[in-house]
């Protein structure tokens, strides 16, 4: 009721916008989601082919393969392009979404045909994600499945608020009318129990055309919609996204000069006007709106849907990334969240790894906790998991190093949808919704102390600094950092030596060797480095810290030239051969797993700050190098000479 009241105060207001809004609402997209067997590819080509929509060249090409056959006719016609569709799928041209583009007299449509099977849920899961509809085939002869399910589900995850189940193959099943109903009825209790509201259920056949353009006569029974009525008439998001509260997700700042200050972007939800009140997020600062600057001029309203520049009245700071909102109805802020996650990569998540977290214009920093659980797609259970693997759908906590400005997925699919990037080989690994944030991020605020880290080193005459050994298990970085330290110390600095042994026998008893522990390991051993900073500390680590992405985290969590990093350089071979604690022989008779370097990788600095090559270079010679290094080159002059 409120969007139709909204729609009329528009057409009131302000045609153009009215037109602009009704542009954007005649397309719709659609999903199908069923095996072959479902009569996908029939239903496909039924639609294109009974609404004329298939393209010129296809209908010229299908024309000339039956003219060259000697037969005429739509059955004829239609049966070439439905082995097209299919002949398609076999060669693994539809592997990959496929989408088609048709349109009747009242809407264009997008359909995108995603592949059925569970290997193939990423691929659903991109169809899915922007689709407004989704056909769910079922065979009559076969009623509700495993698959029918999996796919329901995730429609409902992704957000799909529109589904209609298309019973079809009826002429098979005589269009016998309790079949239809016995399907719904099974369906119903299904729907209800994942808290799926509404579907549309027709009776349909694909093959021979019932109920899809117009009633069939075979089914009395049923009083419609036909399949295209459905679809033409349906709401599509971006109409229920009007009614909702305004908001820009600001893509880019317009400066051509000192006079004009732009934010340009795709308005997600809501509509706007000049002198409406907006505030910034995730900063929170207000300003007025003063002008909707579009390439044909400026607009006197601009609803979802529509690309716009807003200009403001005030000189707020605001970015690539920030939100302008309705500023009595802002989005939340938080940067701690409980998530869905769909994992679409071949290697599989690394708890506690620091992935590109992209949502909207905004990307930030995020790490993602074990997973509560992962959900079976064909039972819908919940079942315990360390990890998320390709294909697998879970429950996590993740934390981000920025506050997002978000709304749960629920709401808003712009403001709450978002993927995972990894860090070094830029791979889309994930695709994620945000269900809430925790409420502890809520409530834990950073406590504002008055002896800062400055104050501390200087107390101790001092630049905080992290020496970071990195290298293989016994390739002398505990040696060498110590020799280090025992300088550093009679020179009269306060240092201070994390090891890899020692820390493991406390802070870090409770972790293994396993990737997700290493990661673990080395995010801990970073957070206390960091309090040593900031105490004014002089810190050395010496971990194996295998994995390049942990050890380019702790960079970024100190200010820029804190963290130095040593690369102690010793190739296996030689650690191997003095192997000092014995561990390489138990680690090559089988007696110890996930040893670095024989079955757990070490991902070699590119650039360390420092490398020291322990087969040409003495412990001594390289810990003299490295107290030069950070005496000369880099402690500041403010260092009192001792
Ligand atoms: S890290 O990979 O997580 O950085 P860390 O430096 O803390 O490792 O611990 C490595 C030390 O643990 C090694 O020097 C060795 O003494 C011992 N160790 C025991 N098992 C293993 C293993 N499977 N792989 C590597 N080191 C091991």
């Amino acid at each position: 009721m409120s969007s139709a009241y909204q729609t009329d105060a528009l057409i009131a207001e302000d045609i153009d916008a009215y037109l602009a809004a009704h542009q954007h609402k005649d397309m719709l997209r659609f999903i199908t989601c069923g095996s072959v067997d479902d009569g996908k590819s029939t239903l496909i080509g039924r639609l294109l082919y009974d609404s004329k929509m298939i393209f010129e060249d296809q209908l010229a090409a299908l024309e000339s393969d039956s003219r060259k056959q000697g037969t005429q006719g739509q059955e004829i016609d239609f049966a070439l392009l439905v082995d097209g569709l299919a002949a398609e799928r076999e060669q693994g041209i539809t592997i990959d979404v496929a989408y088609r583009f048709f349109n009747t007299e009242k809407r264009k449509f997008i359909v995108a045909d995603c592949p059925g099977h569970e290997q193939y849920t990423r691929n659903m899961v991109t169809g899915a994600s922007t689709a407004d509809l989704a056909v769910i085939l079922i065979d009559a002869r076969k009623g509700v499945l495993a698959q029918t399910r999996r796919h329901s589900y995730l429609c409902h995850l992704l957000g799909i608020r529109q589904l209609v189940l298309a019973v079809n193959k009826m002429d098979l099943v005589g269009y016998d009318q309790t079949v239809f109903d016995g399907i719904v009825a099974d369906y119903a209790q299904f729907a209800q129990s994942i808290g799926i509201e509404r579907y549309t259920a027709l009776p349909i056949s694909g093959f021979k055309g019932d109920n899809i353009t117009a009633l069939s006569a075979k089914t009395p029974w049923f009083k419609g919609p036909t399949l295209i009525e459905h679809l033409e008439t349906v709401e599509v998001d971006t109409e229920t996204a009007q009614a909702e509260p305004f908001r820009l997700p600001v893509q880019w700042v317009n400066r051509p000069n000192l006079d004009f200050r732009g934010f340009s972007g795709l308005i997600a939800s809501g509509s706007v006007q000049p002198g409406d009140a907006v505030r910034v997020l995730p900063s929170g600062k207000t300003s007025t709106i003063q002008r909707i600057v579009t390439l044909d001029g400026d607009l006197d309203a601009a609803v979802a849907g529509q690309s716009v520049t807003l200009t403001l009245a005030d000189e707020v700071d605001c970015s690539r990334g920030d939100v302008l909102a309705a500023a009595d109805a802002p989005p939340q802020v938080a940067d701690q969240f409980e998530a869905t996650l769909v994992w679409m990569d071949d290697a599989p998540l690394h708890v506690g790894r620091g992935y590109w977290l992209k949502l909207g214009t905004q990307t930030v920093s995020a790490t993602v906790q074990q997973p509560k659980y992962v959900v079976n797609v064909n039972t819908l259970e919940h079942l315990a998991a360390k990890t998320l693997e390709l294909n697998a759908i879970g429950v996590a906590e993740l934390a981000t190093d920025r506050p997002l400005v978000f709304e749960p997925y629920a709401t808003s699919r712009t403001l709450g949808g978002f993927i995972l990037v990894d860090k070094l080989t830029n791979r889309t690994v994930a695709a994620g919704m945000l269900k809430f944030s925790l409420r502890r991020a809520q409530n834990v605020h950073w406590q504002a102390l008055d002896v800062s880290r400055e104050a501390h080193a200087a107390l101790k005459g001092q630049s905080p600094a992290v020496l970071w050994f990195t290298g293989l298990s016994g390739s002398g970085k505990s040696t060498i950092a110590n020799l280090v330290e025992k300088k550093l110390h009679a020179l009269g600095h306060h240092t201070f030596l994390l090891d890899g042994d020692n820390v493991r026998h406390g802070l870090n008893k409770d972790l293994g060797f396993t990737e997700a522990d290493r990661i673990e390991n080395i995010r801990r051993v970073g957070e206390v480095t960091k309090l040593m900073t900031d105490a004014g500390l002089i810190v050395l680590t010496a971990f194996i810290s295998p994995f390049a992405a942990e050890r380019d985290m702790v960079r970024s969590m100190l200010p820029g030239g804190e963290f130095i990093e040593v690369f102690v350089d010793t190739p296996l071979a030689v650690a191997e051969q003095r192997d000092v604690k014995g561990l390489y022989k138990k680690a090559r008779s089988g007696k110890l797993q996930n040893f670095t370097g024989i079955d757990s990788p070490y991902e070699a600095p590119l650039s360390p700050d420092i490398r020291v090559d322990t087969t040409t270079e003495s412990p001594e010679a390289a810990a003299e190098r490295i107290v030069d290094y950070i005496l000369g080159g880099r402690i500041d002059s403010w260092m009192p000479v001792i």
